[in-house]
């Protein structure tokens, strides 16, 4: 069974002309795939609409097979937000990632493990007590992340992960969504990260899917990225020259 299943969904704001149209893609359980395409492309209405904040206009949304229903928690969804900002909203960084967790009724032992962990994964030991406008944006956008890991979801969708991240950080996310057997679907504008995290790609433009296929091939193909607005990312860029080669540090 697919994890998500979207089947000629229309997405739009209230009041406005659908954003897009008629779209439908499925994820399998554990797919790692990116979502590409422009400023205003649609790609974070998308998500709020999988995520079931925005009621779709037409066509149907199902996670695990079952419909995705407008204000009705599914703890099998987690969203990263494109802005830290609407998603933090607890005096204290551990009170933030402890609040999903403790919405769900688990035991206190379970929460503390659970947030302990997702933390530790983000790199985020120690500022506990922080409160939450306090933290950088870099730590923001991975207190977003955390909350959303700690719910130990079967789809996690993410809206430009590595914003705001330096390269340390940027690195240490990579590996650990690389390592996470949940499916993923990402938003970015960094196509590097999205080549190295997702075998395939969709690119979404003026309202519909442009193309949805192997990232390499995606994302390779000069003409297709141009008409959208993008650019071939430099590691599938033909080099010119002997000797030029790419040595990646580790996280
Ligand atoms: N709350 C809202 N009410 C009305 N229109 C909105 C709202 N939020 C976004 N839009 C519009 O919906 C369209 C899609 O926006 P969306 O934020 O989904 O794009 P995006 O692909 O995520 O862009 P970006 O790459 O800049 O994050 C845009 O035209 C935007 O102006
Ligand atoms: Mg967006």
């Amino acid at each position: 069974m697919s994890v998500l299943d979207c089947d000629a969904l229309c997405v739009g704001w209230p009041g406005h002309a659908p954003v897009l149209r008629d779209l439908s893609f499925r994820l399998a359980p554990g797919e790692h795939v990116g979502l590409v395409g422009p400023n205003g492309s649609g790609k974070t209405s998308l998500f709020h609409t999988i995520a079931g904040v925005l009621p779709a206009q037409g066509g149907a949304v199902q996670v695990r097979g079952r419909a995705v229903v407008p204000g009705q928690f599914r703890p099998e969804t987690a969203l990263v937000f494109q802005q830290a900002e609407d998603q933090l909203f607890c005096p204290t960084l551990i009170e933030d990632v402890a609040f999903g967790p403790r919405n769900l009724g688990l035991p206190d032992i379970e929460i503390r493990a659970r947030v302990q962990a997702a933390l530790d994964l983000c790199g985020l030991t120690g500022l506990e007590d922080r409160p939450v406008h306090h933290l950088s944006g870099g730590e923001k956008r991975r207190a977003c992340i955390a909350g959303a890991l700690v719910m130990q979801p079967e789809l996690m969708l993410l809206d430009e992960p590595s914003a705001a991240l330096d390269m340390r950080q940027r690195r240490r996310l990579i590996a650990l969504l690389q390592s996470m057997d949940q499916a993923l679907l990402i938003a970015s504008h960094d196509l590097e990260l999205v080549l190295e995290l997702c075998p395939r790609v969709i690119v979404i433009d003026q309202g519909r899917i442009c193309a949805d296929g192997p990232a390499q091939q995606v994302l390779g193909d000069a003409g297709l990225m141009a008409a959208h607005g993008q650019e071939v990312p430099h590691s599938l860029t033909p080099h010119q020259g002997a000797g030029h080669v790419h040595v990646r540090s580790s996280p």
